[in-house]
């Protein structure tokens, strides 16, 4: 099989980490960008080295960004998948939260997009970007005005980018999904809280970690050589109506 190359950012952990090991399983070769060096570490023990080259570093951080730029040669797949939040009430978010939101959740994808979609145009790659969103991109929610507008801005990017890159033939496609649980700390500790959540999701079921890495496996297939600037809502009908 010639070598397929996918990066996926916030891979350390969560979401990001199980996106890894499906890319793995299917035998492509990763670069995958973390956050924090125990996660490296950890992740270290995962993977074969040969196939899978780790880089730890804040991607809001440009120097961050040139050094992968110059580091990796060109990729097939880019998932943008890292991501932070904010639970604060609208009138007490600070300037400080709408930067660190809006920087990671969207303006580093938006930078990471044009860094390898300029590579893969260049080696005539017609590949594909996934923007993991959020159900909250579609809708709002109470004490998460920005991380809904950076989750909306995802999904702008997700449009507007494919079109601009449709005639290179790389195709942008967004995930949504709804309430994941990603630690067993949460699992555990907050029962109460999660209950009221599922109980709100009609499919009264939070989608899982597997869900959404099986399906950023399968959009970037031939079999979804169609799909581009759309999202898959992966909410269990969260965002259908009320
Ligand atoms: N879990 C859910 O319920 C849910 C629901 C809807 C959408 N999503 C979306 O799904 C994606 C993954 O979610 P998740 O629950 O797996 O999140 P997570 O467990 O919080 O993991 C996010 C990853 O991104 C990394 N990250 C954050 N800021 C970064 C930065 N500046 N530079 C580099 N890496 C950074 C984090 O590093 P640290 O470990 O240092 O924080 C972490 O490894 C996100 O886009 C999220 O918005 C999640």
């Amino acid at each position: 099989m010639k070598n397929i190359y996918t990066l996926i950012t916030g891979a350390g952990r969560g979401i990001g980490e199980e996106i890894a090991m499906e890319f793995y399983k299917k035998g492509h070769s990763l670069y995958l960008l973390i956050h924090k060096k125990k996660d490296l570490i950890r992740l270290r023990m995962l993977f074969d080295p040969k196939r899978v080259k780790l880089f730890l570093g804040d991607i809001n951080d440009q120097k961050f960004r040139r050094l992968i730029s110059k580091k990796i040669p060109y990729i097939n797949n880019l998932i943008n998948n890292a991501a932070t939040t904010n639970k604060k009430f609208f009138l007490d978010v600070t300037l400080k939260d709408i930067d660190k939101v809006l920087n990671t959740n969207f303006r580093s994808s938006f930078i990471l997009t044009q860094i390898f979609t300029k590579k893969m145009i260049k080696k005539k790659i017609k590949g594909c970007v996934i923007n993991i969103g959020s159900q909250l991109g579609i809708i709002g929610a109470y004490n998460r005005s920005i991380y809904c507008c950076s989750k909306f801005a995802l999904e702008g990017l997700t449009k507007s980018s494919s079109l601009d890159l449709a005639k290179f033939g790389i195709r942008v496609v967004g995930i949504n999904p709804t309430k994941t649980l990603v630690s067993d700390k949460e699992a555990k500790s907050q029962k109460k809280r999660l209950k009221i959540i599922r109980d709100k999701i009609p499919l009264k079921k939070f989608s899982t970690k597997k869900e959404i890495a099986e399906i950023t496996y399968f959009l970037t297939t031939k079999s979804a050589n169609s799909i581009t600037g759309t999202s898959l809502n992966v909410d269990g009908g969260w965002t259908v109506g009320k």
